[in-house]
């Protein structure tokens, strides 16, 4: 490392420091989420169980509800066996369920006719009900509910949906985002900012144009907005409940609606970069090199492994982009169309798909942002003007700087 090298290094300490405060707070968090997995609080396995108090005659505290439920699903099944026989149930028999002080269900009149639709309308199976049990694997028995589906106990594969979406994909998605983030940090704190080695030269090249930079930041920004609004989605839950309620409700409802409304910028997007830059991302002969020292990332000498336009590392992030991006539209619009074109199953996958692929689309991604802002020097201007500094292309693009020039490939180095 030469001692020109190091003054530019030296430049970046602010970087450093801001990288070692950002590693201990998501160390924090990162310890957080891993104390969450094992503390034994398994969302997918019902944690009040019911019944036995009943039958114990010893209800606890935790018990409460289980013994409500209990209750008022052996209420409902008489109310309703005998409303189905013999039509309305005399006024003594509807269940009092209140316990203690507080009163958990209340009767109001209901305007005339009103209850016959509803409960017509309820017990008449719905395409939609009919669908959704199609074709899948279920354990089914006898049930004195009066409507469709009643009789299905349990569909195995719901199991295993649900075990996916609360602890696979939830639990894969915090430590992907967290770790790599941390990962990143440490990266900062230790390694610093990519400087330009040999300092700025003064002198700019063009390397991405108007349409492609627009293009980029609409797909950035409404990429970002996905993000947000379905961590709200997925985590809010988790992470927003337990602060506030209401606050919950409003995030909750921006988030849907605003998912939806970033879609369709999102997806146009991607189809403009896949269009624009699938050309430029094909592999090459320089990947495999540029991948084997590492892009020359963890050494500030100038002399990085040679590349064109795009090289191996961005060619990773276009094509995470361009796959992901496809599929995340496509599930996405499955989910927003539920039961169109899949049953019960395919929409589970679908679900699945999109939460893990998201998940590790935002991981990806924020190494992405981490490189294109803080960790390196000079490449924002790429997206930003859409001009360069000539060192910065000559250090990590040779061959395109070369190729813009009009000089021969014979600067290829062996490298
Ligand atoms: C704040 C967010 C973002 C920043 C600061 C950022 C920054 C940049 C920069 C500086 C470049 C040019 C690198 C070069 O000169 O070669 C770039 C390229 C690119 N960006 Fe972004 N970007 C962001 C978000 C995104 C998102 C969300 C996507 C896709 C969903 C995306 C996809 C791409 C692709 C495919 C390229 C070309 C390949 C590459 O250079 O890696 N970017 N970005």
């Amino acid at each position: 490392m030469n001692s020109e090298v190091r003054v530019h290094g030296r430049d970046f300490t602010a970087y450093r420091i801001g990288g070692a405060i950002a590693a201990v707070l998501l160390a924090i968090l990162l310890g957080w989420q891993i104390w969450e997995i094992f503390d034994g609080d398994n969302r997918t396995v019902p944690e009040v169980r019911w019944g036995v108090a009943a039958l114990d005659g010893e209800a606890t505290a935790g018990d409460q509800s289980g013994l409500l439920a209990h209750e008022v699903l052996r209420a409902r099944t008489r109310l309703q066996d005998e409303r189905y026989r013999s039509g309305p149930a005399p006024a003594s028999d509807a269940p009092d369920f209140a316990t203690g002080a507080a009163q958990w269900l209340t009767n109001a009149p209901m305007e005339r006719g009103a209850g016959r639709d509803l409960t017509r309308g309820w017990a008449r199976p719905g395409s939609d009900t009919l669908e959704l049990l199609r074709g899948s694997e279920r354990v089914a028995g006898i049930s004195s509910l009066p409507y469709v589906g009643a009789e299905v106990f349990e569909r195995p594969f719901g199991r295993d949906w649900r075990l996916g979406i609360a602890d696979f994909a939830t639990h894969l998605g915090a430590l992907a985002i967290l770790g790599f983030s941390l990962l990143l940090a440490l990266v900062l704190a230790l390694r610093g900012r990519v400087p330009i080695a040999k300092g700025r030269s003064g002198r700019t090249v063009k390397r991405f144009g108007f349409l492609e930079r627009a293009n980029h930041w609409m797909t950035a920004l409404s990429f970002i907005g996905l993000a947000l609004t379905g961590l709200v989605i997925a985590y809010g839950d988790t992470v927003i409940r337990p602060f506030s309620e209401p606050l919950l409700g409003d995030l909750g409802w921006l988030a849907t609606w605003g998912h939806v409304l970033f879609f369709p910028p999102f997806a146009l997007g991607i189809l403009f970069m896949i269009l624009r830059w699938t050309w430029g991302n094909l592999p090459g002969r320089y990947d495999a090199r540029w991948l084997a020292r590492g892009g020359g990332f963890f050494s500030d000498s100038p002399d990085n492994p040679p590349a064109r336009k795009f090289n191996a590392g961005q060619k990773l992030i276009f094509w995470s982009a361009a796959l992901g991006g496809v599929i995340m539209v496509v599930s996405g619009v499955t989910l927003m169309f539920p039961f169109y074109w899949l049953d019960i199953e395919g929409m589970s996958w679908a679900m699945l798909t999109h939460a893990v692929i998201a998940v590790l689309l935002i991981a990806i991604f924020i190494g992405h942002i981490y490189i294109g802002t803080v960790g390196m020097q000079g490449a924002i201007e790429a997206m930003w003007g859409g001009r360069v500094d000539r060192n910065w292309a000559e250090e990590h693009h040779e061959l395109w700087l070369a190729e813009i020039e009009g000089r021969t490939p014979t600067q290829e180095r062996s490298g």
